[in-house]
């Protein structure tokens, strides 16, 4: 099956760019950063010290975590449950990126990935998609922006939504779960070797999807 595997740190732009991709030849979405947010959750809501990785490793085994498409929107289940909507918070986001340095976490996710893409064409986006999950995908875009940029973007998203945001502490909130995502052991935020950096600190969001579109073909 074809693939388009997206990585880059938080807020560069790439479930957004991916979403369109997909829509654009008719590949299923799937973001992988979905599938950590609801293991995240899990552990939150069972208690779990998430920086004892003995403790989550084992926790995980109980988190069943599938994904579905409705109406070309991806759904997280969490044991049954539809927690797309409860996956989007701060406190989450620091949570999936503390979980998400278990390997027996990643282990478990990884092969979910891999079924996915073995069983439709994908645009995949994530942190390790191109150097780990699916290393032989024709087309591999390491996306990236300031994280001044970053920053303001999630601001404007929030600011849209009616919450309250302080632009400077989402800018330290992003640069220490990159921090994180960058230096672990396994699998840590890099570009692979044969993809192709895209910084999209200037471009608008049909300039970048023009551009992979235009890679692709
Ligand atoms: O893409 P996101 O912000 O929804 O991802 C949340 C966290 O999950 C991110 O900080 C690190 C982790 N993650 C990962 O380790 N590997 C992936 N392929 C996707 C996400």
């Amino acid at each position: 099956m074809a693939a388009i595997a997206i990585d880059g740190p938080a807020g560069a732009g790439k479930s957004t760019i991916a979403k369109r991709t997909a829509k654009a030849l008719g590949f299923i979405y799937v973001d992988t950063g979905a599938m950590y947010r609801a293991m995240a959750l899990f552990m939150l809501r069972e208690g779990v010290d998430i920086r004892d990785t003995d403790a989550v490793a084992d926790a995980a085994k109980r988190a069943e975590i599938t994904i579905r498409h409705e109406g070309g929107e991806q759904v997280v289940i969490l044991n049954g449950e539809n927690v797309s909507g409860s996956i989007r918070t701060e406190e989450v986001s620091q949570a999936a990126s503390t979980v998400s340095v278990v390997g027996q976490v990643r282990e478990r996710l990884v092969a979910l990935q891999q079924e996915l893409a073995r069983t439709a064409d994908v645009v995949m986006d994530g942190r390790d998609i191109g150097t780990v999950v699916l290393p032989d995908a024709k087309l591999k875009i390491f996306m990236t922006a300031s994280s001044a940029v970053r920053a303001h973007r999630r601001f404007l998203e929030l600011k849209e939504r009616g919450e309250e945001a302080d632009e400077e502490q989402i800018r330290r909130d992003i640069e220490e779960r990159d921090e994180r995502d960058r230096n672990r052991e396994i699998s840590p935020l890099r570009q692979a070797d044969d993809a192709v950096y895209l910084d999209t600190s200037a471009l608008t969001i049909d300039e970048v999807t023009e551009r992979i579109l235009a890679l692709w073909k």
